[in-house]
């Protein structure tokens, strides 16, 4: 029998199928159903860091700091379901209820106050933490080194705030990608989550209005956390999470043999229900089994660009390839 078992930031995992940061694991009710599909991990839907800082601001000295409309929104809609009390008691009633690691996540843009928050989560328990950082670069001041010089700023602070390994989950959207998660990679995180799905944009043209748009994603986004798993395996001193539409064993197979450690999945358990994991599992046994493989080790990144001789001549090779097919 093939074995999946595998470890994810110094974790023991019993396969690399993680639900996702999403409202799927938000209760322990859900997290107990992804336990009991057999995921190999749960990553906590995200605490907003401006949460942390609005309970923290009030109890200091009565004002919050941030926009007015962020602070009716965060007292009306959130706050009152998914505040960082609730967090905590989320967290260590999670633990107790359950046996497979339970990743926190903190959605954070800044090293500002919710650091010391940082230190609560691993008190109630956590086993690790997912940093993410969403951060739209719109504005045309900002340098891409500056940004990133921010994102480094935050990362280096929680690491000096916690003692939990680290994974941080970052977008796409970077000039030179391979040198900024060596970067990051650098500051001691364990994890590297490649890619975050940012809210997708779109305008509702009878009502004049910005909506959401696409709240799930389609099989065709994998490859862009496909190729860069593949480019980044073993070019970085950090576990690589596959994460963006990753829906069936198929997809799951790829990004394990590109060089990812573990997979997050979020979709196609909103589109299936819980019941895809087993049947996500069952199917990567089935393959490797097929395939001769023992454990999950036999083939992660056997088809990462580590393995090309030649790793430029190889992407060109590719692109000249691709192309000249269309053309035929
Ligand atoms: C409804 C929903 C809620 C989500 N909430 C969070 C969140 O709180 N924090 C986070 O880091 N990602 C969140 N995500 C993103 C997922 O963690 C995941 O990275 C993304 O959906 C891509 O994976 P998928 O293609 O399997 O859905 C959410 C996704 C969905 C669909």
């Amino acid at each position: 029998m093939a074995d999946l078992s595998t470890s994810y930031l110094g974790l023991q995992l019993k396969n690399p199928l993680i639900i996702a940061s999403s409202t799927l694991v938000q209760n322990v009710q859900g997290i107990r159903e992804a336990e009991a599909a057999g995921a190999g991990a749960i990553v906590l839907r995200s605490l907003f860091e401006e949460l942390i800082r609005e309970e923290s601001e009030k109890q200091q000295s009565g004002v919050y700091s941030g926009h007015p409309e962020e602070y009716d929104y965060i007292l009306s809609e959130l706050n009152l379901q998914y505040g960082p009390q609730n967090y905590l008691k989320l967290i260590s009633e999670a633990k107790s209820k359950v046996k497979i690691p339970i990743i926190a996540s903190i959605n954070c843009t800044s090293p500002k106050l919710w650091l010391n928050y940082a230190k609560q989560v691993e008190q109630a328990g956590a086993d690790a933490l997912e940093l993410n950082l969403s951060l739209m670069p719109t504005n045309p001041g900002k340098t891409s080194l500056e940004i990133e010089q921010e994102f480094v700023k935050v990362i280096k602070a929680a690491k000096e705030h916690t003692k939990l390994p680290l994974a941080v989950k970052i977008g796409p959207y970077f000039t030179s990608l391979s040198r900024f998660a060596n970067q990051i990679c650098g500051t001691g995180i364990k994890g590297l989550v490649l890619f975050n799905r940012f809210y997708q944009f779109d305008i509702d043209i009878d009502k004049n209005e910005i909506i959401g748009a696409n709240w799930y994603s389609h099989p065709s986004e994998m490859s862009l956390s496909l190729r860069w798993i593949s480019i980044l395996f073993r070019h970085v001193n950090c576990e690589l999470a596959a994460t963006t539409g990753i829906h069936d064993s198929r997809g799951v197979i790829k990004q394990i043999l590109a060089g990812a450690q573990v997979v997050e999945i979020a979709s196609t358990v909103y589109l299936n229900g819980f019941t895809v994991v087993k049947k996500i599992l069952s199917e990567i046994t089935s393959w490797m089994e097929h395939h001769h493989y023992q454990k999950i080790a036999d083939f992660r990144g056997s088809l990462s660009l580590s393995k090309q001789k030649n790793p430029e001549l190889y992407e060109r090779l590719q692109y000249i390839k691709a192309l000249t097919g269309i053309e035929k």
